[in-house]
């Protein structure tokens, strides 16, 4: 039998392994064509776009299930981190109830290691998430508390930090009536911060974690805080192990995956976590081996950066006249169609996609393949009875 027709994105040779299944190429008329698959053996900062609804958590859930099934002698490199701040993913562990015969695909439940804030862990199969003191800056606290670094409450912090960073001991070392000493009690009873924690569970050779962050739904500095120390820590350590590795893996190479990338990387918030995501992960992630994905309705509301910086855009409908001059603006000279045109080519077929790939300068539209595990962010049902 011939073998089948595929295109590979992210990487320039036809090679055989670490390659992820992404989906199939799609004509106007709707017919599937050959495969399209995403290399995994270079880093890669990924970028998702799209409308709501049209498919970027799944496509997010495909990449992951994908570098899930990889065989273990390729996976073993890596480790996946997804920051799920929705609770999405965290349904990968059953098998998906749609039907996959078209594809020839079969429903396969994801094994997924899921971490939450103690204080939001709801069922017994999720380990408790706990952020090292250590790995957060003076300025980390000032997000968090909501002060001003250069303000009273940022001296009174700082007076207070020539002692320790456990949010405990910050509390007993400020005055107790400041409104400081409130908020660090407050800090500290969540339980999320400790200064014999680290982020080494994480780094599983081959896992596959994902951080439910859902609980803090209306706490975006709380978040920030938890992404920033969690992104630095994890560039920390790769840029160490890089200095030492030789001939073997002593950490993971990271793939990290950031839904709702505008939460954290909002140009106009300017908040920690999107500062450590563009200038360590973004800007220079590429030589200790980091990989992120980030998925958002907005790109625009992203900055130049991140589409500059990502050397695959996966762009689902869009329709918002800011994020598609957004994204036209940074259009490569080897997209010869203007994006507008390009993104009226995909219809409202959910799961159709634009690619843009830096590597083999060319673009595709595809449909992306349907996941073969659980997708957690469908619409609810509504009930009549
Ligand atoms: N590749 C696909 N194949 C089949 N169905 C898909 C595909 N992509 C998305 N869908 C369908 O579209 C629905 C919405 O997709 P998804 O949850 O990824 O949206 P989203 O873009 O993340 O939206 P939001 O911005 O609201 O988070 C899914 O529940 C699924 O039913
Ligand atoms: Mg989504």
């Amino acid at each position: 039998m011939p073998e089948e027709k595929r295109y590979l994105v992210g990487r320039r040779d036809d090679g055989g392994e670490g390659l992820l299944f992404l989906g199939r190429y799609l004509a106007l008329d709707g017919s599937l064509g050959a495969g399209v698959y995403l290399d995994v053996l270079k880093p890669h900062a990924i970028l998702i776009c799209g409308k709501r609804g049209y498919g970027k958590s799944y496509t997010m859930g495909v990449l992951i299930e994908e570098l899930a099934r990889l065989p273990f002698k390729v996976r073993k490199n890596f480790c996946a981190i997804v920051v799920d701040t929705m609770g999405t993913f965290t349904r990968m562990d059953k098998p998906s109830m749609e039907c996959l015969k078209e594809w020839g695909l079969e429903p396969e439940a994801i094994p997924i290691r899921k971490f939450a804030p103690r204080s939001h862990i709801h069922s017994g199969d999720v380990m408790p998430l706990e952020i090292p003191t250590g790995s957060l800056s003076f300025y980390d606290y000032c997000e968090l508390l909501g002060i001003e670094p250069l303000g009273e409450g940022g001296a009174e912090l700082l007076n207070a930090m020539g002692e320790s960073f456990e949010v405990e001991e910050l509390a007993g070392a400020v005055e107790a009536s400041s409104p400081i000493h409130g908020m660090l009690r407050m800090v500290a009873s969540w339980g999320l911060f400790s200064g014999k924690a680290s982020f080494d569970g994480l780094l599983e050779p081959g896992s596959i974690n994902i951080i439910d962050l859902s609980g803090y739904g209306h706490e975006p500095e709380v978040k920030s805080c938890i992404v920033a120390s969690l992104a630095r820590a994890l560039y920390d350590a790769r840029v160490e192990a890089r200095r030492r590795e030789e001939g073997g893996r002593e950490v993971p190479l990271v793939w990290l995956f950031i839904d709702e990338a505008h939460m954290f990387m909002d140009s106009g918030a300017d908040l920690r976590a999107g500062r450590v995501l563009t200038n360590e992960w973004l800007r220079q992630g590429r030589q200790p081996g980091l990989s992120l994905v980030l998925a958002t309705q907005r790109p625009s509301a992203l900055g130049k950066d991140v589409l500059s910086q990502a050397d695959l855009i996966v762009c689902h409908r869009l329709t918002l006249r800011d994020d598609v001059e957004a994204l036209e603006s940074a259009r490569p000279a080897y997209v010869k169609e203007p994006v507008p045109d390009a993104i009226s080519r995909l219809g409202k077929e959910r799961g159709a996609a634009i690619v843009i790939d830096d590597a083999t300068e060319s673009y595709h539209v595809i449909k992306v393949r349907p996941r073969m595990s659980e997708h957690g962010g469908g619409e609810p049902p509504v009930y009549i009875d």
